[in-house]
């Protein structure tokens, strides 16, 4: 049976620390999905409107080679359906969330990766809106 990898995100102004970790949660098994937040839930969780919309930041996380499957994650309430819906064997997210969806551990693995170091979606808007 191949083995299916999962995790979500809002991949907002694609960076390289996306890449990475969705490069290593493809390394976890054989074929990965990836639940793209939808713009509406971004704005609940951030309190801002994503500078690309999810269409956009879907359309380049589906591009990427590792990625055989993408969809919009609607609600951040509904991670266990996801997992069912798409038959995950593990669960990867980033080490920000650690310990956070342990409660999946019933139905998949979990797993937490870390982050790559100094880069983030947030930090790369202040840093071009600052000009420096
Ligand atoms: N991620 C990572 N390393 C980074 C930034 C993000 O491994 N330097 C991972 C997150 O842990 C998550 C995925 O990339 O699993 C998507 O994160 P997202 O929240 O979309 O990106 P951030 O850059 O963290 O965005 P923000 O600054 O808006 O929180």
């Amino acid at each position: 049976m191949p083995r299916t990898v999962i995790t979500f995100g809002t991949f907002d102004v694609f960076h390289v620390g996306h890449l990475r970790v969705i490069e290593r949660a493809a390394a976890l098994g054989d074929r990965l999905v990836v639940g793209v937040s939808a713009d509406a839930l971004n704005l609940r969780k951030k309190g801002r409107e994503p500078v690309f919309s999810q269409a956009e930041r879907l359309a380049i996380v589906a591009a990427l080679k590792p990625v055989d499957e993408v969809f919009v994650e609607e609600s951040l309430e509904l991670k266990r359906d996801y997992i069912q819906k798409f038959a995950a064997d593990v669960l990867v997210m980033g080490d920000d969330w650690a310990g956070r969806f342990d409660e999946f551990s019933d139905v998949c693995e979990v797993v937490y990766l870390p982050r790559t170091p100094a880069i983030s979606t947030t930090a790369l808007i202040e840093k071009i809106s600052g000009g420096s």
